[in-house]
């Protein structure tokens, strides 16, 4: 599974990348407020669903554009994110991604998360680790939180959300080294991976943002979970991920700088 979506993710990178080119011909359709589509991220989710399908024919294909709904509880669900970090592609910031992850039962089994700006690719195997372009990553070890640099995404699809979410950017900004907030949830992932960033936090995610990137923390010895604490699944969630010491001071900071957001327990800090 981890070959086939890691040369699935490969063919839709080089796809997109030939396409980034030609930015100014794309066309754009705005889903909702902020949130933009462009005939690029279908037709790169539609080469990976057909790439996919071929591999393994009797599995269940999860994508952003074609197909959000929730998966069957058994047997294997492909989770797809054609171009994770539109908005940054249809500027040309260069910060956009392919993710897929493979689950079986509902369980990370296989990610992989393709910079296609930088040519990196992150990779990992339930049990067998998490790689950058085939070397071996780690979280990093920091554990002060005034040395850590946090990633985080903003909520601007809803401004409740947003407005939850400004007390725990103040509290997190006011103690550690520094936040970014780079556009891409999967990529801010991979580099928690791989120790660049400490930690990171978004009040609201779908499964194909954090799935494969969740797995590549846990599998380069970080943890990923909602804001919680409880494990993450293959529904609309907060996330929290980071090395284990950062992980649970920001859990505890963002918890008592306001309320948590996740699609099933919405919840106040005590
Ligand atoms: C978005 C990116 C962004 C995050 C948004 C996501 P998209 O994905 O991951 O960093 O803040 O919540 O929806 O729309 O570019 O695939
Ligand atoms: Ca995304
Ligand atoms: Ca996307």
């Amino acid at each position: 599974m981890l070959r086939a979506i890691t040369d699935a993710a490969a063919l839709a990178a080089r796809g997109i990348a030939a396409r980034s080119a030609d930015r100014a011909h794309l066309e754009v359709r705005l889903k909702s407020a902020s949130d933009f589509v462009s005939d690029v991220d279908v037709e790169a989710e539609a080469l990976i669903r057909d790439r996919l399908a071929q591999a393994f024919p009797e599995a269940h294909i999860m994508g952003e554009e074609l197909a959000p709904g929730a998966p069957p509880a058994r047997g294997i669900t492909f989770v797809v994110d054609p171009l994770d970090g539109t908005t940054n592609f249809l500027h040309g910031y260069p910060e956009y991604a392919v993710s897929i992850a493979a689950a079986v039962d509902g369980v990370l089994e296989a990610g992989v998360v393709h910079n296609i700006a930088t040519g990196e690719v992150f990779a990992a195997r339930r049990g067998a680790g998490a790689h950058r372009d085939g070397v071996r990553i780690r979280v990093s070890a920091v554990r002060e939180p005034a040395r850590a640099l946090i990633g985080t995404g903003f909520p601007f699809r809803t401004v409740d959300v947003l407005e939850q979410y400004l007390p725990q950017f103040l509290a997190v900004a006011k103690a550690t080294s520094g936040i970014r907030r780079a556009g891409s949830a999967a990529l801010d992932l991979a580099d928690v991976a791989c120790g660049r960033f400490d930690a990171f936090w978004e009040p609201l995610l779908s499964p194909w943002d954090f799935a494969a990137g969740c797995l590549l923390v846990q599998e380069a010895g970080g943890l990923a979970t909602d804001l919680a604490g409880a494990p993450i699944s293959l529904t609309r969630s907060s996330v929290l991920a980071g090395n284990p010491e950062i992980h649970r001071w920001l859990g505890d900071t963002v918890a008592r700088a306001g309320i948590h957001v996740s699609s099933t327990l919405p919840r106040t800090a005590s």
